[in-house]
This record gives C-alpha cells, structure tokens and sequence, in this order.
C-alpha cells in the first residue's frame, strides 16, 4: 500500500497543509487573552522559547517518523518497534487522541459557524445579548450547523491529500492572512488602541508564576499540533525530498505570528472600545472570551462605525476563526481516517463514513451536555464543579493525554528506534543538517529534559 500513498504536491503544499492544522481557535483567541492576563511580552517570550527550546524537536520527531515508515501513528510505531511491540498501544492513543480532540472541537466550530450565520443575518445585538450565548449553545440548530461542518470537513477530505487538505490549506491560509491582517489595521486606528498595545506586549514580570509557565507550554504544545498524531500522519505523505527542519521551522514561526498578531487585534480592540475593562476580569477560559465577550465588542464597534461595519468586521472576524478552525478539523480527522486505510484496510470513502458516524454521535452528545440532557450536563464532579461530557473530554485530553503522547514519543525516539536513525532521516532532504547546531541540539534534548518536562506537566495534571 505503501507506494500508492498519496503525497502532498510540494514542500509549500506540506507546510500550509501543516500550519493550516497549527493555526486554530488557539492562536486567535486562547493566545491573545492567555498572553493579556499572563504578564503580556514576557508570557510572549516564554512562549516563544517554548516553541523552539521544546516543541520544535517534538515536531521534527513526529514527521520524521511519519515520513519513514509512511503510516498512521499505529502503523509507524508498529513498523520501527515490531508488530507485536507494546509500543503500538502508544500508536493507538496516538488515534484515540485526535479522535476525542475532534469530538471538543467539533463543538467549538459548529458554534463559530451559528455566530457567523447570525452575524451575517445582522443578529449582532443578540449575539451580545446576556442571553445570547446560553441561549445558542442549546438550539436545536446546533445539529443544522454539524451537518454543515461535517459536510464541509468531509467533502475536503474526501477529495484526499493533495486535491483536499493541501487545496482547502492553499485557499483558507492565505485568505486567513489576509482578513488578519486587515482586521489588525481597523483595529489599531481605533482610539486608544495604543493602550492595548502596550498592555499586549510591555511585559509584566510579577504576573509570572509557576502555573503561568507551565500554562504557556501547554498552549505552546497545543497550538503546535503536537501529541495528537498529525505530524506524524501529515509527515507520512511528504517526500524524502522535503527539508523536514526547514519546514518544521517555517510551520512554527506561522503559527507563532498568527498567535501574536491575533493579539494585535484581539486587545487593542478591548482597550479602544471598552477601555475600562481590565482583562483580569475576563471569565478564566478563552471559550467565553470569543463566545460571550467578543459580540459586545463588536456592539461597541457598532456605536463608533455604525451597524453595517461593525457587522462586516464581525463577520470577517469569525470567518477567520471559522477558516482557522476547518483547517484544523481536517488534520486531526485525518489521523484516525489513514489508520482505518492502513491498517484496516479500508478505502478513504469508507473511513469517512465510520468517522463520521461515531465521531458525529459523540460530538452531538457533547453538544447536549451544556444544559440540553441533564444526565450528559451533569456527568461528574470529579476534580470540583459539575462537569458535562464536553469538559471531561476537554479535560482529560487537552490537559493530560497530550503532554503523554509527546513524552511518548520523545522516549520512543530516543531510545527505541535510536537517535541516529532520527538524523539520518533528518539529513534526508537537507545533507548538511547533521553538522548544524540544531541536529546537536534535537540529539541531545529529545532524550533528555524534554520527556522530563513533559513527564511533570503530565504528573501535575493527572
Ligand atoms: N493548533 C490548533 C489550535 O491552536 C489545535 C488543534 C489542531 C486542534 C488540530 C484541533 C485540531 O487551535
């Protein structure tokens, strides 16, 4: 099967198709408030050494051994340890990972695309309504807006690698570039815009702390797609021509400058239109910040500029996390999907369909459990608070699972397939890599601190 596996058609294809995955409601929303109530530039810094002191040889592991073995993670870990290896229990939390991750994300965006349907339907006012948001997350028309996400995410992968996921990333990143970029222009013409750009990036050093450091490399990790098995799928489609260092970079810094320049206009716009918000007080999750708290911004707006540009920028504005969000759909049901064509034998119209039948079942219970189904809304109390099914998901996955899948990995690397096997699928496509000071750096750390710090942030959250 191996030499029928389809290939993105170029390096760029690669790494669009890569940062389209990376770039996500993270960036645009969870960043620029994490990075506000955190201590601003010096959050940023940290974030910054983050990704390339620990997640850039994380990323450049994943897609080395997808490119290697060209397989899904059970598929790859299988192939370097041994079918019948106990490593390839790891390869399938590597798939039950992104499959859950789907299901919390899911939900997410069958919001976004509700909010950008009705701000487009001039419901502005409604959307900032103290009702709005409580109101929206338990409409029947949740279940219309999934059939629309589903549909869309289907129709792109089933067109396959090159036809669909490098297609939709060639068409949706550049677009979203764009509608930033001149979301960040508007935004910083505004009065007193300034103020927030000051409180965005003069960093704060006493608002740092040990949670504030271990938050920041979580949404490092997070925000990089790392643990969840995309690299190492995306990485099984590439060529051995492809620089996998070059483009790991060239990722890393995309996403990064997504998620600072979101902060560009994300704050800023607090700080023009509503200037006596501190944003301690915003509501401790990023999830209410762009459900609840960006509509009465966009209100605000609209008693500067009028109804119709404030719904226009409204609307730019989720159709920008709309974009951000499918891109980011599609790599991660894309890892489950190869894993029924690999190794199940299954063609891509059929993965799609069992995926999407369970994955959709799921996500519609998880759509149920914010007030809709009392038995789903009030699932447990375990940790403090009643939680519904979306935040166990949310909990056990985001927070605890994937700093496991990279310690996972790093290990695996290090001691099980070997380091140099790692450099020398590294030199492929790029020879003079294993004299660079990067190669020394990824020999040295992945065996070392890295799993460490990965271990402690999976020790503290479980
Ligand atoms: N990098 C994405 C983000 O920041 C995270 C993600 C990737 C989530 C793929 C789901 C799927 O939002």
């Amino acid at each position: 099967m191996t030499a029928s596996r389809e290939h993105f058609s170029s390096k760029l294809g690669f790494i669009l198709a890569a940062a389209g995955s990376a770039v996500g409601i993270g960036n645009i929303v969870g960043f620029p408030v994490n990075a506000a109530k955190n201590g601003g530039g010096a959050f940023l810094l940290m974030y910054a050494i983050f990704v390339v002191v620990i997640c850039l040889p994380v990323m450049m592991a994943e897609m080395s051994v997808g490119r290697k073995t060209a397989k899904n993670p059970v598929g790859a870990y299988g192939a370097l340890a041994g079918e019948n290896s106990k490593w390839r229990l790891a390869g399938l939390l590597g798939i039950i990972t992104p499959f859950m991750i789907a299901v919390f994300y899911t939900v997410l965006t069958i919001w976004i695309l509700i909010y950008l349907v009705l701000t487009v339907g001039g419901q502005l006012d409604y959307l900032a309504s103290a009702d709005g948001f409580g109101e929206i997350i338990n409409s029947p028309w949740l279940f219309v807006s999934m059939v629309g996400v589903g549909g869309l995410v289907a129709f792109i992968l089933k067109a396959g690698v090159k036809d669909g996921i490098e297609r939709a990333a060639k068409i949706m990143m550049p677009a979203l570039f764009v509608m930033l970029v001149l979301l960040v222009i508007f935004v910083l013409t505004l009065d007193n815009a300034m103020a927030g750009v000051q409180f965005y990036i003069i960093p704060d050093l006493d608002k740092i702390n040990p949670s504030v450091i271990s938050g920041a490399m979580s949404q490092a990790f997070f925000s990089l797609s790392l643990g969840m098995g995309i690299l190492v799928t995306y990485g099984s489609y590439i060529s051995n021509k492809t620089d996998i260092a070059g483009s790991a970079k060239l990722v890393a810094i995309c996403d990064t400058s997504v998620a600072f320049i979101a902060g560009l206009m994300v704050l800023p716009a607090i700080f023009a239109l509503n200037p006596e918000v501190n944003p301690d007080d915003l509501s401790s999750s990023s999830v209410s910040m762009i459900f609840v708290y960006l509509p009465k911004i966009f209100l605000a707006l609209q008693a500067t500029t009028g109804y119709f540009i404030a719904s226009s920028i409204a609307a730019i504005f989720f159709l920008l996390v709309f974009f951000a969000a499918i891109t980011s759909l599609v790599s991660i049901i894309e890892v489950p999907v190869s894993y029924l064509i690999d190794e199940k034998c299954k063609t891509r119209k059929q993965a799609l369909g069992s995926i999407f039948l369970w994955g959709g079942l799921i996500a519609a219970l998880a759509t149920l459990s914010f007030g809709m189904v009392d038995s789903l809304t009030n699932l447990t109390t375990y940790g403090g608070g009643n939680k519904g099914l979306f935040d166990v998901i949310y909990d056990m996955f985001y927070d605890t699972i994937l700093p496991l899948n990279g310690l996972l990995i790093c290990l695996f690397v290090s001691y099980r397939w070997k380091k140099h096997n790692l450099n020398k699928e590294l030199s492929q496509g790029n020879e003079g890599f294993a004299n660079t000071f990067l190669a020394k750096y990824v020999d040295f750390s992945l065996g070392t601190f890295i799993p460490f710090i990965l271990a402690a942030i999976f020790i503290n959250t479980v």
